[in-house]
């Protein structure tokens, strides 16, 4: 059997990799909260030298981008010492590591999408700790991916959409910032991109380490997004929402976010790892959640 670690199983992309179709001979093993905190890093160290893995999936994080700036140590304990630990006791034992981030690494003021080579800029503290995080792990780790993704929406835990399907319940208008450009992200497709990086990493292929951009294909604004939610939730008998077009000085937030998110994809999809468009995502979740 081929042993996969991965760290956060209890979140939105730990869910859809343990539902995702695996290779036959592989076995994930998840570490829950309660098993090990990832605020200890000598914990971390140890698990991995005791369970020695043939690979690493660290699906974990601080995700919470507004409270970052309220909490600048545990985002970075988290997103930064976390996995610069797992980094360091995956080489130890010859394990490659897959480790994803995020487009907040970037400050957004370019005016056409992220390259993997674009310089990290991020304006938020997740965005320091993620981009600091990377660092760490491309440090430590010859054998190690990260992939960075945006706007990752499921039918679990909270995210967007299902703020969205909750805010429709009880308004028929709802305003959406409608000046920020992103690609959302289904956990599916995320997950189904990272066992395919993380196969390739198991067979040796050295043009699997290194950073990626992985998100749905397609663009689109917040608004956008919350369109097409309503319009898919009208499909499972919702009344239709309206959406608002606001201005992100509109809806002021603890972090700031970069108003150009869109991640080109073109070096994994060389690959032949290829995103599906994110509106069949949409569709998927809300039916999973409406049905
Ligand atoms: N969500 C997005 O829009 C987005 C966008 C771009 C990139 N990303 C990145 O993608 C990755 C996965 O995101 P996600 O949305 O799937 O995350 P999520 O749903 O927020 O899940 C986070 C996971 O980390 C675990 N965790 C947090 N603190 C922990 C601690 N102290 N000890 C043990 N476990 C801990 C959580 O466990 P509990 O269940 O116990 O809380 C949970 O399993 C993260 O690295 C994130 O930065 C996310």
């Amino acid at each position: 059997m081929t042993r996969v670690l991965v760290f956060g199983g209890t979140g939105q992309l730990g869910l859809a990799l343990q539902r995702a179709q695996l290779p036959a001979s592989w076995e994930i093993k998840t570490l829950s909260r309660r098993d090990l905190d990832l605020e200890r890093t000598d914990a971390i160290e140890a698990a991995i030298a005791t369970l020695r893995p043939a690979v690493i999936i660290n699906a974990s994080g601080y995700t919470g981008v507004d409270k970052a700036e309220s909490e600048p140590e545990l985002a970075l304990a988290l997103n930064r010492d976390a996995p610069a630990a797992m980094a360091r006791a995956a080489s130890a034992i010859g394990a490659p590591l897959a480790h994803i981030s995020t487009d907040y690494v970037f400050r957004g003021d370019k005016p056409a999408p992220y390259v993997e080579t674009d310089a990290r800029d991020p304006v938020s503290v997740y965005g320091v700790s993620k981009a600091d995080g990377e660092v760490a792990v491309l440090d430590a780790h010859e054998r190690a991916a990260i992939v960075r993704t945006s706007w990752v929406f499921s039918a679990d835990r909270t995210n967007f959409l299902k703020t969205m399907l909750r805010l429709g319940e009880t308004r028929d208008e709802v305003g959406v910032v409608g000046d920020q450009l992103g690609r959302p992200t289904g956990t599916d497709e995320l997950a189904r991109a990272c066992i395919a990086l993380v196969s390739r990493l198991l067979d040796g292929d050295a043009d699997a380490a290194g950073v990626f951009h992985f998100a749905g294909a397609g663009e689109a604004t917040w608004a956008d997004f919350a369109e097409a939610i309503f319009t898919q939730a009208t499909q499972h008998g919702r009344n239709r929402v309206r959406v608002k077009r606001i201005l992100t000085a509109e809806y002021p937030t603890p972090a700031q976010r970069p108003a150009n998110s869109r991640l080109d994809t073109s070096k994994i999809e060389a690959l032949g790892i290829t995103p599906a468009p994110w509106r069949d995502g949409v569709r998927q979740y809300v039916a999973q959640l409406l049905a």
